[in-house]
């Protein structure tokens, strides 16, 4: 069979479905490629590139729906397109179905398979496919650059001959996919950055980038309606308020506010209302990546960088990973490329539509003459909807009774390594003489100790406690050089071991650091 790819007739995108990358893969499925002439031009890939990687090139989009079995694009078909489907055909794109039953119609009539890419499910399998998460994932990087572009200082914080510069401080509303890329940019940029999320168990993600977690005084959970299919529900009047009211107090100080705030199948959620935008400093900048569905904040108009009378600007741009053609193209062809070798399990070039299967399922529209929209929730979970168990609330009780099992099981591991140890130190005061008693008293204390405390202290802290270990090593040194001397064979060796071994964790931790900051260089 043959794949084909026109080229995009949306005015304004520089998308393509398929790079000359992923075109070999494909090959490599059993299917022939084909691509309309000046297709990939926009996103930085000329004919010739496709021609070398075994495409075949045709002049005219007629040319190409006729060539082509399967046509994969970006944006949703126009009616021109549409009209080109016939029964033996299928087509993988952006479709909107939600909000595109005219064209789920069209397409019905035509007999097509229709493969809508927003309708991947956000389950794990489906991540290589998952073309809205890869989208937003740029959209989130871009959204940083674009408020960087408008924003007339520096993000990081700096202490220069001319003066100082306070770092930028940057609010991100919504963790999901896009928010967290904006988080990612905007710490690495060097801003401080602070984030909210209706879904308290993206808290660790924020923090785990170096951002902070806005909380709410909020008697309930951060999210009264807990996540569903990986991603949030609509909140409760009061959760909203307390929420807007955060945001207020925050206003005044955030010199860039991202918001990316999305409920699925619904109009954005309005959260950064007209007074805050008033409340912000002149110069002060606001991404609304919501700006398709309405936009999270009252003032953003779509497609439109506008700049407020207290000199607030505003960005609602939706066309950020076209903006990024070349980066949005190569994910977005890989993403097609997995839903294809899905479609292929025999990789002879020939479509397999398994309706059985979650994700092919869940993103077809049309398939047989049949609209196959919405599809049933998928059989397998979400990537963040934790298990029923783990979200339900524990009455005081049953958190009572967890704590009082968890503490006689750790009490009983305590008693038996003290028994143990206590037995040990029994024989060992039978048969061994008073000196080594002393000594193995000594290092019995020092297991101990060092056990409580390196056990004791986070992950995020083990760099630091290399060094620590290190100077524990230089004191095993000075032990050992100073037993060298008493002119017992055992002793010496024993010493020159000590030695030894605390060499290869200092010089070890040295040679390990080196590498470790070679990593951060430039070349
Ligand atoms: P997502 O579903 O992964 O993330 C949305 C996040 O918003 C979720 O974490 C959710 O918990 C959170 N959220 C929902 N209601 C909230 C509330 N009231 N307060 C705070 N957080 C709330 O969605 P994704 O993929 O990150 O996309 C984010 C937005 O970016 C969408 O609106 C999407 O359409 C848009 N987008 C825009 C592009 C552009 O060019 N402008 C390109 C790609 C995506």
């Amino acid at each position: 069979m043959k794949i084909g790819v026109p080229k995009e007739v949306f005015e304004g995108e520089n998308r393509v479905a398929m790079t000359p990358d992923s075109a070999k893969m494909l090959q490599k499925l059993g299917y022939d490629c084909v691509i309309e002439t000046k297709a990939g031009a926009a996103a930085g890939f000329s004919d010739a590139a496709y021609k070398e990687a075994g495409v075949e090139v045709v002049k005219t989009a007629a040319a190409l729906w006729k060539a082509a079995d399967i046509i994969a694009k970006v944006r949703p078909p126009t009616d021109a397109e549409l009209k080109r489907l016939s029964a033996d055909k299928t087509l993988i794109s952006f479709f909107n179905p939600g909000g595109n039953e005219a064209g789920m119609e069209k397409a019905k009539a035509s007999g097509a398979t229709v493969i809508a890419m927003e309708m991947v499910p956000r389950i794990s399998r489906a991540q290589k496919m998952d073309a809205l998460s890869s989208m937003a994932n740029i959209a989130g990087y871009r959204a940083v650059i674009e408020a960087g572009n408008n924003f007339g200082r520096f993000f990081t914080g700096q202490v220069t001959a001319a003066g100082k510069v306070p770092p930028a401080k940057v609010l991100v509303v919504g963790a999901g996919v896009a928010g967290l890329a904006a988080i990612g940019t905007s710490t690495s940029l060097g801003a401080i950055t602070y984030a909210f999320d209706v879904r308290p168990e993206v808290a660790e993600q924020v923090e785990s980038m170096g951002a902070e977690f806005v909380y709410l005084d909020f008697e309930e959970d951060q999210q009264d309606g807990a996540a569903t299919g990986g991603y949030a529900s609509v909140s409760s009047p009061e959760f909203r308020e307390a929420q807007l009211a955060k945001f207020r107090e925050l206003a005044p100080e955030m010199d860039i506010v991202i918001t990316t705030a999305l409920i699925p199948n619904r109009e954005a959620p309005e959260l950064w209302t007209e007074d805050m935008v008033k409340a912000m400093k002149p110069g002060s900048v606001i991404v609304d990546l919501a700006a398709e569905k309405g936009g999270n904040c009252k003032l953003t108009v779509p497609d439109e960088k506008i700049v407020t009378d207290n000199g607030v600007t505003i960005i609602g741009y939706t066309d950020f990973p076209s903006r990024m053609a070349a980066q949005a193209s190569s994910l977005y062809a890989n993403n097609i490329r997995h839903m294809m070798s899905d479609l292929t399990p025999d990789k002879d070039g020939k479509i397999n539509h398994d309706m059985e299967d979650d994700v092919i399922r869940g993103a077809t529209v049309t398939h047989q003459g049949e609209i196959t929209f919405p599809p049933p929730p998928p059989k397998v979970q979400a990537i963040a909807a934790k298990p029923k168990a783990a979200m339900k609330e524990l009455t005081p009780e049953e958190k009572k009774a967890q704590e009082l099992a968890a503490f006689k099981a750790q009490t009983k591991q305590q008693f038996t390594l003290l028994g143990v140890g206590g037995a040990l130190m029994l024989l060992a005061g039978l048969y061994a003489p008073a000196s080594f008693m002393q000594h193995f008293i000594v290092f019995v204390l020092a297991v101990f100790v060092g056990f409580q405390v390196i056990w004791n202290v986070s992950h995020s802290l083990h760099t630091p406690l290399m060094a620590i270990t290190n100077a524990i090593s230089s004191i095993i040194i000075l032990g050992a050089l100073m037993q060298i001397g008493t002119g017992s064979f055992l002793v010496i060796l024993l010493a020159a071991l000590s030695i030894f071994m605390a060499g290869i964790n200092i010089f070890g931790g040295f040679l390990v650091t080196r590498r470790m900051l070679a990593m951060f260089q430039k070349s």
